[in-house]
């Protein structure tokens, strides 16, 4: 049986961001947001011998892998992969507009062939404990056309999934880099609350442009669940808030020096294996907006640049100790 799961918040799956550290230190801060792993093309989890460092699920759950492909056979062993590495989801990638995503026949283009999305989330469904979901755009090119969504919906429905993450803008497909069509293309989440009211039973969770925490919470009380990127992406910390706000939990989170050693203790064994960019890139963003913050970083990227870690770790303890009341 599938868990049941609360999908009220969820981190958006992305690309350099939502590392298996970023994911570590989003568990520190909230036990309950859903969180997704970055994409990965289902050859890559497949062939490649060097996918830990995207993939691993260190007690991250409720979490869901999302991968992109059409292939049937890579699709159905991707599930078991995810099944085996612990994931409660794995989510088929149909909105990157990438032109490398749409010459490997995956992402948005696919929203062009509704009856091969289906036919691949029928084939992602390997037992009953692993959720099988899909992220979409509202639709592709410059106008919208709710038609052209609902038909897209009413195909894929006939898999059986029951979530559907929705990026609730078009996708353009040429002439538009993927960081434009992040911004460019309107939202319209009219277009979502209009395809619930057909599917009631189906939880359709609204993403993009969601830049506050207070927005989301009131966007999560009239759709089945919020997902945020950039948000989060620019301010980790926001995730201290999210058990209390949305989970009825009773307490919030506090950073403390604590949370800062929680998080140097999971990457330490992980230093040499993989980039220390990458390893601390979750922590880079805390500095903004907080007085003083630019020394703070300006210090922290002269050391990663001569690989100090231990002294890493003590500007950042530094940091949360001497700005604690202002990042709480
Ligand atoms: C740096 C970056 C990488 C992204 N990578 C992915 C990805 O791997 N898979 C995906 O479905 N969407 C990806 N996205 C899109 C986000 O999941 C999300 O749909 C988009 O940013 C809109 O949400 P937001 O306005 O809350 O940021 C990425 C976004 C950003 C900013």
């Amino acid at each position: 049986m599938k868990k049941i799961i609360d999908r009220k918040f969820c981190v958006a799956p992305m690309m350099g961001y939502t590392t298996p550290y970023a994911r570590n230190l989003y568990r520190i801060l909230s036990k309950k947001t859903f969180l997704f792993s970055e994409m990965i093309a289902t050859k890559t989890l497949i062939y490649s011998k060097s996918v830990n460092s995207i993939i691993a699920n260190e007690f991250q759950n409720p979490i869901a892998l999302q991968v992109g492909g059409s292939e049937f056979d890579e699709l159905k062993l991707s599930s078991k992969i995810a099944y085996d590495l612990n994931y409660d989801e794995i989510n088929l990638n149909v909105g990157c507009p990438s032109k490398a995503v749409q010459k490997g026949s995956f992402g948005a283009c696919l929203m062009k062939d509704k009856v091969l999305v289906k036919n691949c989330l029928d084939a992602m469904q390997i037992n009953k404990e692993i959720e099988v979901s899909i992220k979409c755009r509202i639709g592709i090119g410059k106008e919208f056309n709710f038609d052209f969504f609902e038909e897209f919906i009413d195909e894929i429905l006939k898999s059986g999934i029951k979530i559907v993450y929705v990026h609730a803008r078009n996708a353009i497909l040429t002439g538009v880099s993927p960081k434009g069509n992040r911004n460019i293309p309107p939202l319209n989440y009219d277009f979502v609350s209009k395809i619930k009211s057909r599917y009631p039973n189906i939880n359709f969770i609204l993403n993009g442009g969601i830049n506050s925490m207070e927005t989301a919470l009131q966007l999560s009380k009239v759709y089945d669940g919020v997902m945020l990127g950039r948000l989060i992406q620019n301010n980790p910390f926001c995730l201290k808030n999210v058990d209390s706000m949305f989970y009825n939990q009773k307490n919030n989170y506090i950073i403390s020096e604590n949370t800062i050693k929680d998080y140097f203790n999971f990457i330490r064994p992980k230093l040499g294996k993989d980039s220390i960019y990458r390893l601390l890139s979750p922590l880079l963003n805390i500095f903004f907006g907080v007085p003083e913050g630019k020394k703070f970083k300006i210090d922290i990227h002269s050391q990663m640049q001569k690989h100090n870690f231990e002294i890493l770790e003590k500007i950042f303890l530094n940091f949360v100790k001497e700005k604690k009341v202002l990042i709480n």
